[in-house]
């Protein structure tokens, strides 16, 4: 028999063991039965101690009641009795940029899947249960070092993209502490099409930071993926003026939902170090002028466009298809349904 249960205060989730407990018998002595023999079920789990401790106390009720089959001697009176289990431990996950686009789609789903969380960043997001805020700048030797004590998986998503040299800044740190830090498995989230994008200083920045996490000797995971829908609709928002929307001629996307991209990385997050995985794109490939007509479209008005060309790094980058992937994995929703979709407050907070 083997059961599933959570601890209440901090949600960690951990299976019973095929093993059983050590049940204390009345006389004090501990016994070791098997769970087929022994308990009916088990319940009403929690850590005995702080909600960091291994130790997890079950409540479990005997089988044996009723149903014929000969009692262990001993346990005749342990009904219902409790037992301790030595459980696996819960990784404990450091992630940084949970307050950004992607952070926040992955945190409820790494804290679903049992994991403890220590989320870094410099303004903390709302608590919850096996979450802990550290408020800091990831430019701080210290402050990384210290948030990393103890942490067995970095999932690093922080970025800067505004600012010349910040991605390589927010990494340095990271990659300075991770070797002597107890962190078994990197998580690197980077971009499709890195190689072909060099133009732009952002993407040499990525790669970059790419290569040096690849290059530090910690178990690592690099996950790449196509633009967001969430930030393609950002940037439609801010080309906008007075309802027209100026538009950088020759640009091609392939825009992926970040909560698709979010599963992935929880995924990731359960999994073994895997290398560089294969890229995750959204369904449907279209130039920036077809997603900004579908956009106004959904605005429900007539689209205004206007093409200007912009002196923009990315802009530049993202011409001949550079930035889309025909080999990528096909996740999410298209840019029109998730459009269709997106909650409320997304479209209140793109009307422009
Ligand atoms: N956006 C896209 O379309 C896209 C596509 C593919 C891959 N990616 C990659 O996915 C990752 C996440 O992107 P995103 O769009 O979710 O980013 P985002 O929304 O811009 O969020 C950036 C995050 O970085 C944190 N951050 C920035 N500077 C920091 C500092 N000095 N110290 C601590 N935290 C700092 C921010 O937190 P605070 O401001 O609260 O400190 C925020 O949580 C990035 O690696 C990006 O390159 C993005």
């Amino acid at each position: 028999m083997s059961a599933e249960s959570i601890c209440a205060p901090c949600c960690s989730r951990f299976s019973i063991p095929s093993e059983a407990p050590s049940l204390r018998a009345p006389q004090g002595r501990e016994q070791r039965l098997p769970y087929d023999h022994v308990l009916k079920g088990a319940s009403d789990a929690h850590h005995v101690g702080p909600c960091d401790e291994r130790d997890v106390r079950v409540s479990i009720s005997l089988a044996h009641e009723g149903d014929g089959r000969p009692r262990p001697r001993g346990f005749r009176s342990v009904r219902p009795s409790h037992g301790l289990i030595r459980r696996s431990p819960v990784k404990t996950v450091m992630l940084t940029g949970g307050t950004g686009r992607l952070g926040q789609r992955v945190l409820p789903l790494l804290l679903a899947q049992g994991f403890r969380v220590r989320a870094f960043s410099r303004r903390p997001g709302m608590p919850a249960p096996g979450l802990t805020w550290i408020q800091g700048d990831l430019c701080s030797p210290s402050a990384v070092r210290q948030a990393l004590a103890g942490a067995d998986t970095l999932l690093h998503l922080a970025t800067q993209p505004l600012q010349a040299g910040a991605d390589v800044a927010l990494a340095r740190p990271l990659l300075q502490a991770l070797p002597n830090s107890d962190i078994q498995h990197a998580i690197y989230m980077s971009i499709t099409g890195l190689e072909r994008m060099q133009t732009a200083p952002y993407y040499r920045e990525k790669l970059d930071i790419e290569r040096r996490f690849e290059d530090s000797g910690v178990p690592l995971t690099l996950q790449r993926s196509t633009q967001f829908h969430e930030f393609v609709m950002q940037l439609v928002q801010r080309l906008t003026v007075s309802r027209v929307t100026l538009m950088p001629p020759g640009v091609t996307l392939q825009p992926v939902e970040a909560r698709a991209v979010a599963h992935h990385l929880a995924q990731l997050t359960v999994g073994e170090p895997a290398g560089r995985v294969r890229d995750l794109a959204g369904p449907e490939t279209a130039t920036l002028e077809h997603l900004a007509r579908e956009w106004h479209l959904q605005q429900g008005r007539r689209p205004a466009l206007l093409e200007v060309p912009l002196p923009v790094p990315l802009f530049r980058a993202w011409k001949h298809q550079a930035a889309v992937s025909p080999e990528a994995q096909v996740v999410g929703q298209s840019w029109a349904s998730w459009l269709g979709d997106a909650a409320p407050e997304d479209v209140r907070a793109m009307r422009t």
